[in-house]
């Protein structure tokens, strides 16, 4: 049997971490701020760092939380922001850790079904009239586990809602710089700051080892979140995020999204060719960047008959119904993360799937 290959998680090839590069950066900014650095910080998060994320933002520090990933920040969120027992709204399907997080805290979840361009509209304003969220969580560009981007005009119409109801938006965007074709929207941040936290980390743009996590909001939940962190760890580790900003500064990260997305963007060119090559009556969807094309397999398919089978053809599959509230949405669905396979194991992953499926 050929090897097997891995269709399961969102991780960068660890071909793409800059090694030789962090370790420069580590030793010139401990050699530069090793006090600071080495000391318990006075509020979370390392001032230059935050102070370069404000720019990027076009923001000011105030307005920027930093956290041991941006997933971190999000369990606080549940923790510090929501009583528990709050209305969320997520999408349907969203990112599986976000759905665990939001049940641990005892949220009542409420999903509401994603199109091509975003969440249903129509859908959300029945939810709407039903009860008025508390926060709404959204991955608003290159969707994990989708890989769709909410459209500028759905975006503009969530912004008016979160003003009009009253209600908070969690912008989740780590795959935001990734984009390989089309046009770039706002971030929802970007229309409505006073009412969207927008989360984003290093983890995709450099190397999720780091652990270097960040919110952009509004300053009452930062100083909420500030409390929170304090009274957790008085701060996440800084040692990483002095990395990260010396990185940043030297001009790296921008060279280094550049480079990612020279290798990506084929690999999402291949994947999509394969697809309409070997199951093109599969409907799938049709990312501009990131990471992940997601597909709705045939009425037949049953995911634990998928699963335990893939073996059989040389493939590792992630289970659909994790990504759903409600497991049983997701026995037809299928999450291939292209970024992580080798160019030469895309088309041979689509031929497998095709036998299995088939
Ligand atoms: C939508 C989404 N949010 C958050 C994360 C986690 O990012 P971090 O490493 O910053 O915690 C991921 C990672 O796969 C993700 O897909």
């Amino acid at each position: 049997m050929t090897t097997t290959i891995d269709l399961t998680r969102g991780m960068p090839p660890a071909s793409t971490f800059p090694t030789e590069d962090l370790i420069h950066c580590c030793e010139k900014v401990l050699r530069r701020d090793g006090h600071t650095l080495m000391q318990y910080g006075r509020s979370p998060g390392y001032a230059p760092l935050k102070e370069w994320i404000a720019a990027y933002h076009q923001t000011t520090p105030a307005r920027v939380f930093m956290g041991n990933s941006s997933l971190e920040i999000f369990a606080f969120i549940t923790q510090t922001i929501l009583p528990p027992g709050a209305r969320v709204f997520v999408e349907r399907p969203t990112y599986d850790r976000s759905i665990l997080l939001l049940r641990r805290a005892g949220m009542h979840i409420v999903d509401i079904p994603i199109e091509q361009d975003g969440v249903s509209l129509e859908q959300f304003e029945e939810e709407l009239k039903r009860g008025v969220p508390r926060l709404v969580y959204l991955i608003t560009d290159f969707q994990n586990p989708m890989g769709t981007t909410t459209s500028l005009s759905k975006r503009q119409q969530l912004a008016k809602w979160a003003e009009e109801y009253d209600f908070l938006i969690v912008e989740d965007g780590p795959y935001r710089a990734l984009r390989y074709k089309g046009e770039q929207p706002p971030t929802l941040y970007a229309i409505a700051p006073q009412r969207v936290l927008h989360l984003s980390s290093f983890s995709k743009l450099l190397a999720p080892g780091l652990r270097v996590g960040y919110m952009v909001g509004n300053e009452a939940a930062v100083s909420k979140l500030t409390e929170w962190a304090t009274n957790t760890y008085i701060g996440p580790v800084t040692l990483t995020q002095g990395m990260v900003y010396e990185y940043c500064v030297s001009g790296l990260l921008e060279k280094n999204i550049e480079k990612l997305k020279r290798l990506y963007a084929p690999k999402l060119e291949a994947i999509q060719a394969a697809l309409q090559k070997y199951l093109p009556d599969v409907s799938r969807t049709q990312p501009e960047g990131g990471y992940y094309v997601s597909l709705n397999l045939p009425e037949s398919v049953r995911m634990d008959a998928l699963l335990a089978n893939a073996a059989s053809v040389g493939l590792k599959l992630s289970d659909g119904r994790g990504f759903f509230v409600n497991p049983a949405d997701g026995e037809r669905f299928l999450r291939i993360p292209f970024c992580s396979v080798e160019p030469e194991d895309i088309e041979p992953a689509v031929v497998r799937l095709s036998q299995l499926i088939g």
